[in-house]
């Protein structure tokens, strides 16, 4: 058995990598304009190319007999997906569609694709189940909930079982040199505040939360990882599996609980956040109902947000020269 994993040097991918690498074997390719090669094992083989290129597709997938693939490579900001849908659409869409024509034609029998809870737009629900209707706000979610569907078109027509996964607010990593470098969630963004000397910023404090703040359900990316390798295992076991699950804990955290996490890991609790306007296109409250995935797959998420927040930490810190915490 051998997986290929497209985005497998990027921050969620190198984590997805680390987890299969132990079990199967596994070859990644990554055109590496986000990705790193530092970020994987040294016998992992990597080919840098983009899943544009279906001529390099067809060569990888002949040379290394893969046998599923776990396609993560893509865009992920939702502000930039607004100001250039069209690339979003190339990359995520017109990727994707090369990437199953070309499974297809070599006869791949799985495929796994990385969605995000950003399919489901603003749901008016306690907890987000995968029948909750999927109405993307943005042109990245829509692109995601495109993809679902073509995975799920082509898994019927051409007899490759798959899977997508919808991941929730993703954080932390397995180890500092594996984490994220973007600076384009809560987490980093207000390690940056902090580095700086400035307070935290709360994107408004008026929502109908307990507290007033946006409520998320922020998942740990060692879990993200371990959810792929036991939808995997199924896909293995499983040649008719068409699965659509959320990855999530099942529990909310408020920005305004995020925050005093975040200071009080990173010491700096003199620095009180300040309140600012509501960013637009914020829902109040976006939990998974983790029911499905546990049933399907007998997957549950183990870390908490602490240990998301000390790790990523941690990573900011090597990053940025400061004293890495023990
Ligand atoms: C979380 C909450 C902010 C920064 C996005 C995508 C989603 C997924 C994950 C990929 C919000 C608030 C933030 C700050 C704040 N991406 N906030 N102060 O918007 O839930 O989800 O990333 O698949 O699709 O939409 O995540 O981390 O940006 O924000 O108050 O300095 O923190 O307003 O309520 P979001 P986020």
């Amino acid at each position: 058995m051998t997986w290929l994993i497209t985005g497998g040097a990027g921050y969620i991918g190198s984590h997805v990598v680390r987890e299969m690498a132990g079990r199967e074997s596994v070859v990644v390719l990554d055109d590496l304009s986000t990705g790193r090669a530092e970020r994987l094992p040294q016998d992992v083989p990597l080919v840098v190319g983009s899943v544009l290129d279906g001529g390099l597709l067809e060569r990888v997938l002949a040379e290394y007999a893969v046998t599923g693939i776990v396609h993560l490579a893509g865009k992920k900001q939702v502000a930039e997906s607004v100001a250039r849908p069209l690339h979003y659409y190339r990359e995520n869409v017109e990727g994707l569609r090369v990437l199953l024509d070309a499974a297809a034609a070599a006869g791949v029998p799985r495929f796994l694709f990385s969605s995000s809870a950003s399919v489901y737009g603003m749901p008016d629900v306690d907890l987000v189940t995968e029948e909750t209707p999927c109405r993307p706000l943005s042109p990245y979610g829509e692109t995601k909930l495109a993809g679902e569907r073509m995975v799920a078109a082509a898994g019927s027509a051409h007899g490759m079982a798959t899977a997508s996964l919808r991941y929730f607010n993703v954080a932390g990593a397995a180890s500092a040199e594996l984490a994220d470098e973007g600076v384009f969630n809560l987490v980093p963004m207000v390690f940056e505040r902090l580095t700086g000397n400035e307070a935290p910023r709360v994107f408004g404090d008026d929502y109908p939360t307990p507290d007033g703040t946006c409520v998320r359900d922020y998942i740990h990316v060692e879990d993200i990882a371990s959810a792929h390798v036991e939808a995997a295992r199924r896909l293995e076991r499983d040649p008719a599996a068409r699965l659509v699950l959320n990855v999530g804990t099942g529990k909310g955290a408020s920005v305004t609980e995020m925050i005093d996490v975040i200071l009080d890991v990173t010491g700096r609790t003199g620095l009180a956040p300040v309140t600012e306007a509501r960013r637009p296109g914020d829902p109040a409250r976006v939990v998974a109902s983790a029911d499905a995935i546990r049933r399907e797959l007998d997957w549950s998420a183990r870390h908490d947000v602490r240990a998301m927040v000390e790790s990523a930490w941690a990573g900011w810190c090597l990053r940025h020269g400061l004293p890495v915490p023990a």
